[in-house]
């Protein structure tokens, strides 16, 4: 495994359980120092660890230092740059260094996510150019990661694993390899395919979350509940899949990857307005919140001193500590741009380093919850006191339905 992050490590513990002997390379020393240690501490990575420390998983810290492998996947981060464009770096390195130290007839596999024609474009030439001929001495092909971190009930075992090759011997190699880890695969006719669908797959779910958010807005303005509204729609059995609005779609993936396909579609002289609406809604959604703040705030900061704000939640989803591409950091600058005093609680995320200053999450009790001016739900964890918020006399915006959990309070 190469790349020992979210997806690599729930990788990792798939091949492992279905028999199979695992290395990981992490090239991070941080993470990987992490991941090595003897904690008691209890997050995401707990798992991991454990196999780690149990050597179901042996980890090393470069691509040279691997011991030989029959099997490579390639899961390594697929981020934007600093003009929100595709950065596949990650990418072409590893398929420079792992180009130079594969052995005859192993397989290959990308699987982070990117634009179609990554595979055959960007990971493949550095094999071409060792000499490899695909299909023939080495099986290289693509097959998505669709993990949900955090999802009990669908797992990397469990999700029908797409599948496809740089030749129809590759694409069967690696399905054979798949079918001894997850319960089912499905087969594609090319790598660009594969590609194609993940980026689908996380788009339409961008497009339809800020569906949701506009529906949301309009539905506030109107003094509707947007809730109880897509509750009601939700009773049709057919046609509707309405999805719930939010502060803003985050993570490594939903809002990456449509940026990743609206960035493609321009490549190739393709118009996609739906889509680069919904990529540019999304990015404004923590500025709709933090409006909605300013006039919560008007009718109850004190006028001589600034705001205070306390954000609840900034992973980018309950219940994981990711805060990458998070809402709530998002509403966090918003508002700290506009000269409010800005702090957050997270359960799963003990510190924080923003460009303005490096945060402590602040813990969440009947005193302190008074002490602001507006506090603001971004992300609904079920480790959160909500018996706090239920009974704090501080105003509250709840962007994600937190209120339902609150309800359920006895
Ligand atoms: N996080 C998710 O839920 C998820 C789900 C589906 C797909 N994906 C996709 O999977 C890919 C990986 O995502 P992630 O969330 O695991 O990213 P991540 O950043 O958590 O993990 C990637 C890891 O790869 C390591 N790395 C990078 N280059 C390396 C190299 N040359 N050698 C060794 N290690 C190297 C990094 O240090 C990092 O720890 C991305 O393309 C992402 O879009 C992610």
């Amino acid at each position: 495994m190469i790349g020992l992050g979210y997806v690599g490590a729930e990788v990792c513990l798939a091949a492992a359980a279905a028999g199979h002997r695992v290395a990981a390379i992490e090239n991070d020393a941080v993470r990987l120092g992490e991941l090595r240690a003897d904690t008691h501490k209890a997050d995401n990575w707990t798992k991991i660890r454990r196999a780690i420390a149990d050597r179901q998983v042996d980890v090393c810290d470069t691509i040279e230092a691997a011991p030989p492998a029959d099997v490579w996947i390639v899961a390594v981060a697929t981020p934007l740059d600093a003009d929100r464009h595709p950065d596949t770096s990650h990418i072409e390195a590893a398929a420079r260094a792992l180009a130079r130290v594969v052995t005859p007839h192993a397989v290959v596999i990308l699987e982070s996510t990117s634009y179609p024609g990554t595979t055959e474009r960007i990971f493949l030439p550095p094999f071409l150019q060792q000499g490899w001929t695909p299909g023939v001495d080495l099986f290289v092909g693509y097959s998505p990661e669709r993990i949900d971190p955090g999802n009990r009930e669908w797992t990397m075992q469990t999700i029908p694993k797409l599948v496809s090759g740089c030749t129809e011997k590759c694409a069967k190699t690696i399905a054979d390899f798949y079918r001894t880890v997850v319960d089912s695969v499905h087969p594609m006719s090319s790598t660009a395919a594969a590609e194609m669908a993940k980026l689908l797959e996380n788009s339409w779910r961008l497009i339809n979350i800020t569906f949701a958010n506009e529906n949301e807005t309009l539905c506030t303005a109107l003094g509707l509940d947007a809730w109880e509204i897509g509750e009601a729609c939700r009773t049709k059995p057919f046609g509707y899949h309405g999805l719930n609005p939010g502060p803003g779609a985050g993570g490594h993936c939903i809002p990456v990857d449509a940026a990743y396909l609206s960035h493609f579609a321009r490549s190739v002289d393709v118009s996609t307005p739906v889509l680069d609406t919904a990529v540019q809604a999304n990015t404004e959604r923590p500025a709709v919140i933090a409006r909605r703040v300013r006039d919560v705030l008007a009718d109850t900061a004190a006028a001589d001193r600034p705001a205070r704000v306390l954000v609840v939640g900034v992973a980018y989803k309950s219940d994981i500590g990711d805060t990458r591409e998070s809402a709530g950091i998002a509403l966090m600058r918003v508002l700290h741009q506009a000269g409010t005093e800005v702090e957050y609680h997270d359960p799963h995320v003990p510190t924080l380093r923003l460009p303005h200053g490096g945060f402590r999450s602040v813990p969440l009790t009947a005193g302190t919850a008074e002490e602001y001016d507006c506090i603001v739900v971004t992300t609904a964890h079920a480790a959160v006191d909500w018996e706090v918020l239920k009974y704090c006399t501080t105003a509250l915006i709840d962007t994600c339905n937190a209120a339902a959990l609150i309800a359920r309070l006895a």
